[in-house]
């Protein structure tokens, strides 16, 4: 009997949470309007600007965009094509930046003879850019310590 009980509480909470869920989703609205997403990645929606040489940065700590395409750059945890051409070993031969010092640092700090794990997946901070237009406008400037 009481299992019984416990079983139809249970239903009603997931029915009251989906309701809730389908009345937030109706009072929200995509700042991209009724345009589809064709997919997740760049090149399906947007076009890779063409390679350009380092952009400025919007403020010292920023990480600095991808000034060229990644298109069918792959990263997984065997292989980063990233750092075929931009690890300290291979960035002579590439003429790509090596990547920064500071990614060889763990979380607390430690300093490691390679790569941080956490700077592995060089496109969660590292951004290509595209013909995307901005969905808003803003009155964004570069922070004091990059104005000229
Ligand atoms: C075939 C070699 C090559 C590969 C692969 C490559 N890059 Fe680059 N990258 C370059 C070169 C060369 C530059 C310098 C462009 C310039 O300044 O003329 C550069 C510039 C950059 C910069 C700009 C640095 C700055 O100081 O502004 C970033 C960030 C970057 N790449 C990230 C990446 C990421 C992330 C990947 C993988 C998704 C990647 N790159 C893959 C060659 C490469
Ligand atoms: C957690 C965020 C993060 C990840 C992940 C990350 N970076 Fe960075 N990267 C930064 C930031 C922030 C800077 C600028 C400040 C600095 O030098 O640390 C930077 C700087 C750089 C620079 C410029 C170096 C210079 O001397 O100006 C290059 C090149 C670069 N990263 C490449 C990479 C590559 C390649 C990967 C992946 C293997 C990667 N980064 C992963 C945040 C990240």
């Amino acid at each position: 009997m009481k299992k019984w009980a416990c079983f139809v509480g249970l239903i009603l909470a997931l029915s009251l949470g989906v309701i809730s869920a389908g009345a937030m989703a109706e009072g929200l609205r995509s700042l991209r309007g009724t345009e589809a997403v064709k997919g997740d990645v760049p090149s399906e929606n947007y076009r890779y600007e063409r390679d350009k040489t380092a952009q400025q940065r919007q403020f010292v700590q920023q990480p600095p965009v991808i000034p060229h395409t990644t298109k069918g750059y792959l990263i997984s945890k065997e292989f980063n094509k990233c750092l075929d051409c931009h690890s300290w070993d291979r960035a002579a031969d590439s003429g790509a930046p090596r990547v920064s010092v500071t990614h060889f640092k763990t979380r607390e700090g430690k300093e490691l003879t390679n790569m941080s794990p956490r700077r592995y997946f060089c496109t969660q901070c590292h951004v290509p850019q595209t013909d995307a237009k901005p969905l808003v406008g803003n009155k964004f400037k570069p922070a004091d310590g990059l104005v000229k």
